[in-house]
């Protein structure tokens, strides 16, 4: 063994690979990584609009709402105090670490200590932390599709294995334990659970939490849980955390949360990851080697938002319900689209299959991807193929935008595909 791989692990890998190193200029790891389907979307629509066009974005998975004006506030005070102009833990502020503890237990019913919350760049970023903490090469996640574009790419990053399972409108796109139980294998390391979820708004019930839960439980199956839209659900739908009703599952959970959807806090890049010391201190450990501290303004801001009440939210979540009302009933009644009503999250994602093949201003579409570019092309309306989530067949339109433009963006669908022969 060479002192490099002594003293550094990574360089037991690099060493593999040395023989074709020299002909490869991207490393074949970040060769296989697909851009973000939704980010690609959004800066599209962004350009469009930025050239003059009058663009409606049904991409952007981001509410249209400011920041609540106090949690801005915090963020200006912060930014005056010189000790937010230093470097801070790696894992976040202690007193943003016990908020986030705190908030927990308040909102999930879970309880947790400050030292089993590690601060992120955002949920996306704790998705990679958990990841990268509990996966080995070979080891198998379980991905419900459709998914979250990033689910697969993280896990691949790290040599994992994601192992997808359909599901389709008959179980509103939720994934069974029979599913499960058959794609099961003794590389199955990782069940990744979300819930309401992107891409197909669906929401499981208490049953379904506790049955999926059990049989993690039973099998020693870690669960990663993305709660991050916990607080938008509609229609009395209750919030409910996988990890904090199923006791079973001891500490083989990982929890990935953030400020982003519920404080309308995007662009502030503030999220975390919650598990047991051990995976959170390994994660802490590579953030200190790679990110160290995310930023301390945004931090402040997110100390203020997570202890403050949750009116804004309730706010967003009116608005949200009605359009997600107008846009459904909107939707359904285009003639070769089909949508099921949305319980969570702020996304529709209508089956689309009627209306490939057909003819619209004399373009055919045979893929969903296909429709979605000539949708923008004709009418100036963004929005993500299903093909992004695993899901061909199936567009995902956003609602998180104002009743003006929703309807704006209603009407031009329809117009299109009114046209179509
Ligand atoms: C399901 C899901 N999880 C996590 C995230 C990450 O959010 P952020 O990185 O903006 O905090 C998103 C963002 O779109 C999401 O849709």
């Amino acid at each position: 063994m060479s002192s490099g791989s002594v003293t550094c692990g990574i360089m037991a890998l690099v060493e593999t690979s040395l023989d074709n190193a020299s002909s490869r200029r991207v490393s074949a790891r970040l060769s296989a990584l697909q851009p973000s389907a939704t980010l690609a979307v959004d800066a599209r629509a962004k350009a469009l609009k930025a050239a003059g066009e009058s663009v409606i974005g049904f991409g952007a998975g981001e509410p249209d709402f400011p920041t609540p004006s106090a949690i801005v506030d915090a963020a200006v005070e912060a930014c005056r105090d010189p000790k937010n102009h230093r470097y801070t833990p790696a894992a976040g502020l202690p007193e943003l670490r016990s908020a986030v503890a705190d908030k927990t237990l308040r909102d999930s019913g879970l309880s947790v200590s400050a030292s089993q919350v590690l601060i992120t760049n955002g949920g996306k970023h704790a998705i990679a932390n958990a990841f990268a903490a509990i996966l080995d090469p070979g080891d198998e996640v379980i991905i419900p599709a459709p998914y979250w574009t990033t689910y697969p790419e993280s896990a691949a990053l790290v040599g994992a294995v994601p192992v997808i399972i359909d599901t389709d409108e008959t179980t509103d796109f939720k994934v069974t334990v029979d599913q499960l139980e058959a794609a099961r294998t003794s590389a199955t390391k990782v069940l990744l659970f979300v819930s309401p979820s992107n891409p197909t708004g669906s929401v499981y019930s208490a049953e379904e939490i506790d049955a999926i839960g059990a049989w993690a439980a039973e099998h020693r199956i870690w669960v990663l849980a993305d709660e991050i839209y916990e607080h938008l659900t509609y229609d009395g739908v209750p919030l409910l955390s996988l990890p904090a009703r199923v006791a079973a599952l001891g500490d083989r959970f990982i929890v990935v949360n953030g400020v982003a959807k519920t404080y309308a806090m995007t662009g502030w890049r503030v999220g975390w990851m919650i598990g047991p010391e051990d995976v959170i201190a390994a994660a802490t450990n590579l953030q200190s080697q790679i990110t160290s501290n995310v930023s301390n303004v945004p931090q402040r801001a997110a100390i203020a938002a997570v202890s403050g009440d949750l009116d804004a939210v309730a706010e967003m979540r009116t608005a949200f319900d009605r359009r997600r009302r107008a846009m459904h009933a909107g939707l359904n009644a285009i003639d070769g689209i089909t949508c099921a009503l949305p319980l969570g999250a702020f996304y529709c994602f209508p089956n689309v299959s009627g209306l490939l093949g057909r003819s619209m201003r004399g373009r055919v579409a045979s893929t969903s991807a296909e429709l979605a570019e000539i949708i923008i092309d004709e009418v100036k309306v963004a929005l993500v193929p299903g093909e992004a989530f695993g899901a061909p067949g199936h567009l995902r339109l956003s609602y998180a935008l104002g009743d003006d433009d929703l309807a704006e963006g209603i009407g031009r669908l329809t117009s299109l595909i009114a046209d179509a022969s």
